[in-house]
Order: structure tokens, then C-alpha cells, then sequence
């Protein structure tokens, strides 16, 4: 089979190491993928949002099955574009990706068929949202509606740093048009826990759950990232907390989808809280998630290309998904200065008994042919073990053996983890 992996990042990595533990692959095409992913599959120079491109290169190499990884060309109808040319792909279409293409849209699902999160009010009108803001209960939250590279959330402790997030979205335009709406929401405590699952919108079928690190330093300190770690399982999702959400939060979730017209096939990922009334709804993403997808996919034990065809041909309740014992852990080494400014292109050593451990993010290859870094999360090292303690040592061993000048990685990835001490 020919198979078309649409991104570039540590996650389209972890996806197409899985995939081609399946015998049946001949040939991998990331679109773009980057320097790392080089060494496992064929990379060809197109955008992961020119929709056009990425049909026009399907059609002419006539692939066999299309991944669509990330956010934008989900909502962008990658998937509908594929399949109007008779492509088959993994991913919702653009109706059923809105759900993380519009915050509006996906609290406005949940209001309305019961499914629990936090108590919201949306505005389009700046001064409506400000006078809202005058005597609305501190903390609080404000998002804007569209796509904002994981960083259209601003959790405000205080008054005035609600109105300046309101006024940088609505007014200042720091989103673009991602801003022009917003949602002010209730602030939730309690532990998060990330759930990707496959849906094929008859069953929902929870993968297990991971803990991202989203703070850019120790003890969650500094400013959010694209996650510098993951774990998984969580341990604060217990069997009582997982029957609980797919009660509560994952049928109904499924069944809205349906109920709208807009089925959800793919990887629909909850990012949930677990807060002192129960676990609710943060947000819904429409993708396997990055970090996430480097802890979860190396603790399937099936076949994923067999899982996601199944989960497009809508017999995914016929199909085993069987998950290892062990836990997973990924350490993301990134370049120092990461989230705001870095320096890139650097060489990049991977020692050999590194490399099958390794999702590369951002890297490049010169024009000597070398591996060299480019961009903030420049890689992730995953290992596997039978306790989450041994997972961690092992993976910060890995990362430590990898070169690059700049090297940047958190020291404490899994440590809350291991308190919370079920694991
Ligand atoms: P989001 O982009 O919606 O996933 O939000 C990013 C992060 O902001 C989440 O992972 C939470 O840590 C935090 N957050 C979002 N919404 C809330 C909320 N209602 N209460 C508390 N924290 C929140
Ligand atoms: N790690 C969070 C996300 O992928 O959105």
C-alpha cells in the first residue's frame, strides 16, 4: 500500500514509525515531514495547508490511504478534498473537525446535549465582553473562537489581565480572525488528563491516557509550549474516572456529533479536568495530539494501520484494539529560548541505540547533507518500561546521549505523575 502522511512534526513521526510495522506499506509519503522523518519516509516539499497540492500529489501517485495529522488542513477539508478524488484518509471531514475549529461551536455541542465543562458566555462585540468582564467571578478564562497554535487560551488570575486578553483578541487582532470571537469561560481546578480515541461515530474507543507538560519550564513554570513531555497512563484517570467519561462525556460526545449531521471519523482527542464535581470538557481537538501521540502509540499493541482503516470503514467495533502494560514517558529536548526566540541549525546526532526512540519535530538537512535543528521542540525521546519510574530514567538517559548545540529539556517530566502514585 501507498500511504500519504499529511505533517511534519514529532507526532506524523510517531505515526509513520507505527505504520510501517505493517507489512503490507510499500511506501510512506510525509507531506512535508521534516529531516528527521527523512530517514523513514519519502518527504516531498508540500505544505501541510495547501490542500491543492497534497490532492494533486495524491491523485498522481495514486496513494492507497491518506493520514491527515494535524489541526489545519482538517478544518481546512484536507479530508473532503482527498475523498472527493476517491482517496480514502484518516481524519474527520471539515463539518466534524469544526469541533476544534470553533470553541463556539464545540461549548455550544456541549450546552446543548448535556455534556459537562465549564460555564461560558461568547461575545463577538468587544465592549459587550468587557462590560461582562466588570463584575464576572476572577479567576477566569478567556479563549478565542479559531485556530491558534495551542495558544488561543489565556487563563487570567486577575480582572485587568481578562480585559488586556480580551482587548489583544478583539481589538489588537493577536489572533487574526481566530479572535474575532471569543468565549469567557468558568476557571476549573483539578488535574488534566488527555484521552485521544478512535471514532469511527458508532463506537468511541479511548486510547490509553497521557499527561502532557505544556509549561515551557520546571514546575510548570514559564510559558506554554506545544508540550515538553508526556507520560502515559495518567494516573489520576482511574477505571471509576473512565467509565465515568465515557458515560458522561464520550458516548454523548460521539452521538451529538451524529445528531448534527456531522460524524466524526478519526482521532477525537478530549483534553479533560478533573475537577471536585467530576471530570469536565477543557477542549476537543480533532487530531491525535503532540506530545501525546509519542507516549500513546508505542503502548498499542495492534496494528494501527489496521485500527485507522477500520475507524474510516466504520468497523471499528469489529476490530481489536489491544493496548501493552507498560507506561510510556517523552522528554522533548528543544532548542533554548523555545517558545519565544531560538537559534536553529545546529547539527544533530542521534546515536544508533537512540534513533528507533527518537520523534524528530523540527530539523532540517543542510547542504552537506547533515541533520541539523530547525525550530523551537526539536525532537522527543519516548521510552517504554514496566513502571513509569523506569520509562523516565530511561528516556532522560536517551536525551541525554542526543547533540545539538542549544539543547534545552525539562528535568521534571513525570514527576507530579509519580506523586499521584498509582502508577
Ligand atoms: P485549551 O487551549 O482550551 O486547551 O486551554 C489550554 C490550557 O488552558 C488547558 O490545558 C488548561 O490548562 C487551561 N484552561 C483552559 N480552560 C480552562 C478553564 N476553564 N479552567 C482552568 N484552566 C483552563
Ligand atoms: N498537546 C496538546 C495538543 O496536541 O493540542
Amino acid at each position: 500500500m501507498k500511504i500519504l502522511v499529511v505533517g511534519g512534526g514529532g507526532r506524523e513521526h510517531a505515526i509513520i514509525k507505527k505504520i510501517k510495522e505493517n507489512k503490507s506499506v510499500e511506501v510512506i509519503y510525509a507531506l512535508p515531514g521534516n529531516g528527521g522523518i527523512a530517514r523513514d519516509a519519502v518527504c516531498v516539499p508540500i505544505g501541510a495547508k495547501d490542500i491543492d497540492g497534497i490532492v494533486k500529489f495524491a491523485v498522481e501517485k495514486s496513494v492507497d490511504y491518506a493520514i491527515v495529522a494535524p489541526d489545519d488542513p482538517l478544518v481546512l477539508g484536507c479530508v473532503d478534498a482527498l475523498e472527493a478524488h476517491g482517496i480514502l484518509c484518516f481524519g474527520p471531514r471539515a463539518n466534524a473537525a469544526i469541533i476544534e475549529g470553533s470553541k463556539v461551536f464545540s461549548k455550544e455541542l456541549m450546552k446543548k446535549y448535556g455534556i459537562p465543562t465549564a460555564a461560558y458566555e461568547t461575545f463577538s462585540d468587544m465592549d459587550a465582553a468587557l462590560s461582562y468582564l466588570e463584575d464576572a467571578p476572577i479567576p477566569i478564562v478567556v479563549k478565542a473562537d479559531g485556530l491558534a497554535l495551542g495558544k488561543g487560551a489565556i487563563v487570567c488570575m486577575t480582572r485587568d489581565e481578562a480585559k488586556d486578553a480580551v482587548v489583544s483578541m478583539m481589538r489588537d487582532g493577536k489572533f487574526g480572525k481566530s479572535g474575532e470571537r471569543v468565549v469567557i469561560e468558568e476557571f476549573m481546578t483539578g488535574p488534566e488528563v488527555s484521552v485521544l480515541s478512535f471514532t469511527d461515530g458508532n463506537v468511541v474507543v479511548p486510547m490509553v491516557s497521557s499527561m502532557d507538560h505544556k509549561r515551557a519550564g520546571d514546575g510548570d513554570t514559564g510559558l506554554n509550549t506545544g508540550g515538553m513531555g508526556t507520560v502515559a497512563p495518567n494516573p489520576y484517570y482511574t477505571d471509576a474516572v473512565a467509565d465515568e467519561c465515557m458515560e458522561k462525556i464520550f458516548i454523548p460526545t460521539m452521538k451529538a456529533m451524529n445528531a448534527e449531521g456531522r460524524t466524526f471519523r478519526g482521532c477525537l482527542y478530549f483534553g479533560l479536568m478533573i475537577t471536585p464535581d467530576g471530570p469536565r470538557v477543557v477542549e476537543y481537538n480533532c487530531r491525535f495530539g503532540d506530545p501525546e501521540t509519542q507516549v500513546v502509540l508505542p503502548l498499542l499493541e495492534s496494528d494501527l494501520l489496521t485500527v485507522m482503516m477500520a475507524t474510516t470503514n466504520g468497523t471499528l467495533s469489529e476490530c481489536e484494539v489491544k493496548w501493552k502494560s507498560g507506561c510510556a514517558a517523552c522528554v522533548v529536548a528543544a532548542s533554548a529560548g523555545y517558545p519565544q526566540s531560538y537559534e536553529s541549525g545546529f547539527e544533530l546526532t542521534i546515536p544508533d541505540d537512540v534513533e528507533d526512540h527518537t520523534y524528530v519535530a523540527g530539523a532540517a538537512i543542510n547542504e552537506n547533507g547533515a541533520l541539523v535543528t530547525k525550530g523551537g521542540r526539536v525532537l522527543g525521546v519516548t521510552a517504554v518500561a514496566d513502571t513509569l519510574e523506569d520509562a523516565l530514567c530511561e528516556s532522560y538517559r536517551m536525551v541525554e546521549k542526543i547533540g545539538f548545540a542549544n539543547k534545552y529539556y525539562r528535568h521534571d517530566i513525570g514527576k507530579r505523575a509519580l506523586e499521584a502514585g498509582r502508577i
